[in-house]
């Protein structure tokens, strides 16, 4: 029997309510794969701003480090939105992926055909959508430095700042390719070199990894034009890398591809070692504040988000895989979610979801 270290860290809003419905499909597949799970549960975000000043304590960091893997609900809510705060619920997130070294993030789009009329774009548009989508996750204008607010002449002023380093666009411009070889070979880099210099070098290191896979067809895009492509030709994307704030709103866009965003999952990984490689697993609708504690959020994208964490950093394939047949299942015989819930559908509730997705994995 394998046993497996997760830390859980459900954060804000409707982060506890499915973060629940992925433990409880977890302990279903450790229950039919014969695996244990051992979770150790800490406050992020909001709730840890309440209960000890800080969005995210070291000890909870340190925690995550001695851990196989992490399962992030979401942070943020209106009470903490305070812009002038210099807490606030974000930061938890940031020094994940920080502190764990977190450097990609995957998130995959697939349009899962039954639910082709749940995006407000025509079926036509979206039902061939199948793309990852890589985001670099620990550098440019997040964290670039200086980074600040000041007053000069009376007027207020900011400062934020784009920088990368070699290294840093290697790495991931170079997971890219691997993640095109072995799908259907074509890598989209985006970034906005017609202006910016670190976009230049992203582009120029891109072309230099290109040598190394013969087999992959390397496009470069500039970000205005392929959010205008992701609407008008989606189906035409296999894999897009982009660095951090591109990826973030070219991330929210293609959500709206595959249904609705609580289908989505997605992954945080850093470097691998021995094999294995320290992943944090999040869906990427976040913490809903207009739902939380109504109990009918969709469970879905946190579940499969527990799919990847089997997948990459556990290395149980065949479990990651059931979840996913479980989830497609109960689409398939019509079970929905508020969210994609059509006219004449019953939406069923968080809970309901979780165990029709539970049994399905059980049962096999
Ligand atoms: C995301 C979110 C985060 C980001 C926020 C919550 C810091 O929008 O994961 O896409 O901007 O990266
Ligand atoms: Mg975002």
């Amino acid at each position: 029997m394998a046993h497996f270290k997760i830390a859980l860290l459900p954060g804000d809003g409707i982060g506890g309510e499915v973060i629940g419905q992925a433990v409880r499909v977890l302990d279903a597949v450790g229950g039919r794969f014969d695996h244990s799970f051992e979770y150790s549960e800490d406050l992020v975000g909001g709730a840890s701003i309440d209960a000890h000043g800080v969005a995210l304590r070291d000890e909870t960091l340190e925690m995550c480090q001695a851990q196989d893997a992490v399962l992030f609900g979401a942070v943020g809510g209106p009470k903490w939105d305070d812009p002038k705060a210099s807490v606030r619920p974000e930061q938890a997130i940031l020094g994940l992926r920080k502190g764990l070294g977190l450097f990609a993030n995957i998130r995959p789009v697939k349009m899962l055909p039954i639910l082709a009329d749940a995006t407000p774009l025509k079926r036509e548009t979206v039902e061939a959508v199948d793309m990852v989508v890589l985001r670099e996750l620990t550098g440019g204008i997040y964290f670039g430095e200086p980074q600040r607010r000041w007053e000069e002449n009376g007027q207020r002023q900011a400062v934020d700042t784009l920088a990368y380093s070699e290294h840093e666009v290697e790495r991931i411009v170079r997971l890219g390719f691997e993640t095109a070889r072995a799908r259907r070979g074509l890598l989209t880099s985006v970034d906005k070199a017609n202006i910016l210099d670190t976009s230049r070098m992203w582009r120029e290191i891109a072309d230099e990894v290109a040598r190394d896979y013969p087999d992959v067809t390397l496009e470069h895009r500039l970000v205005d034009a392929c959010a205008m492509d992701l609407i008008r030709h989606p189906s035409y994307f296999d894999v897009i890398v982009t660095e951090n704030m591109f990826g973030d709103i070219l991330t929210d866009e293609a959500s709206m591809l595959a249904g609705s965003m609580g289908m989505l999952p997605s992954a945080s990984l850093g470097a691998s070692e021995n094999g294995s490689t320290l992943g944090l697993y999040e869906p990427i609708h976040g913490t809903a504040p207009d739902i939380a504690g109504q109990g009918i959020a969709n469970p879905m994208a946190m579940i499969l988000s527990a799919a990847l964490m089997l997948r990459y950093s556990l290395g149980l394939e065949a479990e990651a895989t059931a979840i996913e047949d479980a989830v497609t299942d109960i689409l398939a015989a019509g079970h929905r979610s508020a969210d994609l819930a059509g006219d004449g559908d019953e939406p069923l509730s968080t809970e309901a979801l979780g165990n029709l997705i539970t049994d399905a994995v059980a049962g096999g």
